[in-house]
């Protein structure tokens, strides 16, 4: 696999550089609640701040509505946060392809940083208009993509933008192709462990690894669909009638040979959620709420766990904001850090599986934590990359597409 790195740039001193970083983070009343994106973005801005290049961060935040700027989805916390973290001055402008920018980027040193106002306030971002990636070219003269967590989405700022600037791999978005390519070649047995509320997000990641996987670890309200599906009672817990058709579909096919699902689970009949019980599978009642896998899982699960070579995580066994049900995802995270100290090559995405490693403590324990939620799932799936195309090749096998530029 080759992969266009900034690595491979000659000279950099004094190249206006465009990067666009995924610093999409919860904000709230101006301070930043998890850094996580930020800190692992930071090593691109310092490599091409000590390679002397002018560096113009273009990031988006949450899902504005493009109709009016909202002062909610404004990067200058995160802006003033950067400057914080690498203590360099940051020129933050409120401008994204207008005048204000182009006279802030023309002002511009070397190693010096300019960074731009949510590119989502653009109409053309999502549309990935090639007017709005021609105007943020002019600012430029070489586009770096950093922003693994987006490179799903078929954006202006993340794909069209490719088209009119030469255009690079940053050191981050690299790292995440060179560890979740190792799911994709793994070292056996894999053990998948999928978890979280929409089984629909995580259909293409279960297909895709129906037979690559040694073994698929359901947890989470997800799973509700499967006991359903084999006609268990699930009580008052969440589930989706589409879901259900999904799973039916692929136990009568008998796809689902080497998905596991919990034997236990923790409940509550209380609306508030406030009593725990520990069930079986076939004792769930008419009025329980499933909230988390169940004792007899957990210990189930952790033997797959140690047995694995390596071990792709995304999604929560339980309700983490639950005190009483979370017990499942951290005794998950803890098995898997230790494990991973030994023998296990671990991989863990999406915000709440991130949450529960913060919780225990474990995620420098991880071989890679990354920063893409649906991205990974997408990766993985062998979905469609847009911000990729053109920046690898030789990519896993179905990952061809990925390659033309
Ligand atoms: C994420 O947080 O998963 C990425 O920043 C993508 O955000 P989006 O789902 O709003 O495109």
């Amino acid at each position: 696999m080759k992969i266009k790195s900034i690595k491979n740039i000659k000279n950099l001193a004094g190249k206006r550089v465009l990067l666009r970083c995924d610093f999409n983070v919860p904000v709230k009343n101006g301070r930043i609640l998890d850094d996580y994106k930020i800190i692992k973005g930071l090593e691109t801005i310092e490599y091409l701040l000590k390679k002397k290049s002018k560096v113009i961060i273009v990031s988006h935040l949450g899902r504005p509505d493009t109709a009016k700027k909202d002062a909610k989805y404004s990067l200058l916390p995160v802006a003033k946060f950067l400057k914080e973290k690498i203590k360099k001055q940051v020129n933050f402008v409120n401008d994204i392809s207008g005048f204000q920018a182009g006279t802030a980027v023309s002002r511009m040193k070397n190693s010096e940083i300019v960074f731009l106002e949510n590119i989502r306030f653009e109409k053309g971002e999502k549309k990935n208009s090639a007017i709005l990636a021609r105007h943020l070219a002019k600012l430029a003269d070489i586009y770096v993509n950093d922003a693994f967590a987006v490179s799903h989405r078929a954006h202006a700022s993340v794909s069209a933008i490719k088209k009119y600037l030469p255009s690079y791999a940053g050191l981050l978005l690299e790292k995440e192709i060179l560890h979740l390519e190792k799911a994709l070649k793994p070292k056996q047995p894999l053990i998948l462990i999928i978890g979280g509320v929409k089984l629909a997000t995580k259909i293409p990641l279960i297909t895709k690894f129906r037979k690559k996987a040694h073994r698929i670890l359901l947890g989470g309200a997800l799973a509700n669909n499967f006991f359903t599906a084999h006609g268990y009672e699930i009580g008052r817990s969440l589930v989706d009638k589409e879901s259900v058709k999904f799973a039916k579909k692929l136990i009568k096919k008998g796809w689902d040979k080497n998905i596991i699902l919990p034997i236990d689970l923790r409940v509550s009949n209380k609306k508030s959620f406030w009593d725990a019980h520990n069930k079986k599978l076939n004792e769930i009642g008419k009025r329980d709420y499933i909230l988390d896998i169940g004792y007899g899982t957990v210990d189930f699960y952790k033997k797959y766990i140690k047995s694995a070579a390596t071990v792709v995580w995304n999604g929560p066994m339980g309700m983490l904001e639950e005190q009483k049900f979370k017990y499942g995802t951290l005794a998950l995270a803890r098995s898997l850090a230790i494990n991973s100290e030994k023998s296990v090559f671990s991989i863990v995405g999406g915000g709440e599986t991130i949450e529960a490693l913060k919780m225990t403590k474990t995620i420098n324990d991880i071989n890679w934590v990354s920063t893409g939620g649906g991205a990974m799932l997408a990766f993985l799936s062998g979905e469609k990359m847009p911000g990729i195309k053109g920046l690898v090749s030789g990519l896993h096998s179905s990952f061809c597409h990925l390659a033309r530029a």
